[in-house]
């Protein structure tokens, strides 16, 4: 069966940007394939953080994670530093990482762009990515867009090791496309991001949810209720296809482009699909909260059996290279 690897940062409670663009898909593929989910830790300490900060958004990620339907029955769902193989390979695989590579990556660029003091961890942060796909000899990588350039390296990466010691070791990781559109933000200009303070939390109230959909922004053209609309240039049309079924999708473009329904209408309608996806997960993730010990237990026996394929492929490695 071919195995299955995504990272997700312990941003703590997931939007619906990463639930629809990630997440709902990692829920399929569990079913699929041989699955390795992690929160990966690691890489998020390459900016400044609060260690009490960082604790308690991987507890809160890794609900929403396990309210979403992530199953560590079904999947392998780890903590990225409990499985300490990911730095050593990391380092292994920054010998055989041209520095030209790593300082051509768009993240990096972007981000070394906007500090005064860069960190050696944000240049490396794609070795270290690489490191977590080919301890698990990963077949396919679900990612979105932005990460593509990421893999590509990964790939690299993974090519000059094997081609410097002779041998086939590691498996050339491959993107596996999120199918699902991305997600504007609420202001309609950016990609939902929680930096940008544009989102919905998975885990909102339904109340709160109301209070940032009644003033999202739709069509711009449609500035009265007696404007007809065009649903494909709005993004609440884009998320309504992600939570509505085709039936409701295919209602809201006609009352919108008929102007037979004004923007609020159409956003209660959305506000009830979502409910209706989202309720249960809210229920689950409330229970998870109360029962802290579940968590720990579930992350736990999943660093275990991620340990025990990541340290048969690292002392493989090091045998090979000569190592200890
Ligand atoms: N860099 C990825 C992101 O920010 C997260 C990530 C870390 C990842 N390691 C990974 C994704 C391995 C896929 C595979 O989204």
């Amino acid at each position: 069966m071919a195995r299955v690897f995504s990272g997700i940062q312990p941003s703590g409670e997931l939007h619906i940007g990463n639930y629809l663009g990630a997440v709902r898909n990692w829920v399929e593929l569990q079913h699929r394939y041989e699955s390795f989910f992690s929160i990966v830790d690691y890489h998020a300490i390459t900016g400044m953080y609060e260690p009490a900060d960082l604790r308690r958004r991987t507890r809160d990620m890794a609900i929403s994670l396990l309210a979403s339907g992530i199953d560590p029955e079904k999947c392998t769902l780890f903590v990225q530093s409990a499985v300490s193989e990911h730095t050593e390979l990391a380092w292994i695989f920054n010998t055989v990482t041209p520095l030209g590579e790593l300082e051509r990556q768009t993240q990096f660029k972007d981000k070394s762009s906007r500090q005064e003091s860069i960190l050696a961890g944000l240049l490396n942060y794609p070795v270290l990515q690489a490191a977590d796909i080919a301890l698990y000899q990963s077949d396919l990588i679900p990612v979105g867009e932005d990460q593509v350039q990421h893999l590509e390296l990964a790939r690299e990466i993974v090519r000059r090791w094997n081609s410097k010691f002779g041998i086939d070791f590691f498996v050339e990781p491959k993107p596996l496309l999120t199918p699902t559109r991305r997600i504007m933000g609420l202001d309609g200009q950016a990609k939902m991001s929680k930096s940008l303070g544009n989102t919905i939390g998975l885990l909102e109230e339904p109340a709160a949810i109301w209070e940032k959909l009644r003033p999202a922004v739709t069509d711009p053209a449609r500035v009265k209720k007696t404007d007809p609309g065009t649903p494909e240039v709005c993004n609440i049309y884009h998320i309504h296809k992600a939570f509505s079924s085709s039936a409701t999708v295919e209602h809201v473009a006609q009352q919108c482009s008929s102007a037979g329904w004004g923007c609020i209408d159409c956003k209660r309608v959305l506000q009830a699909s979502m409910e209706t996806e989202l309720g249960p997960i809210r229920a689950r993730a409330a229970e998870l909260r109360a029962a802290p010990a579940r968590v720990e237990d579930a992350l736990l026996a999943g660093a275990a059996s991620a340990r025990a394929i990541a340290s048969e492929t690292l002392t493989e490695t090091k045998q090979i290279m000569g190592l200890r």
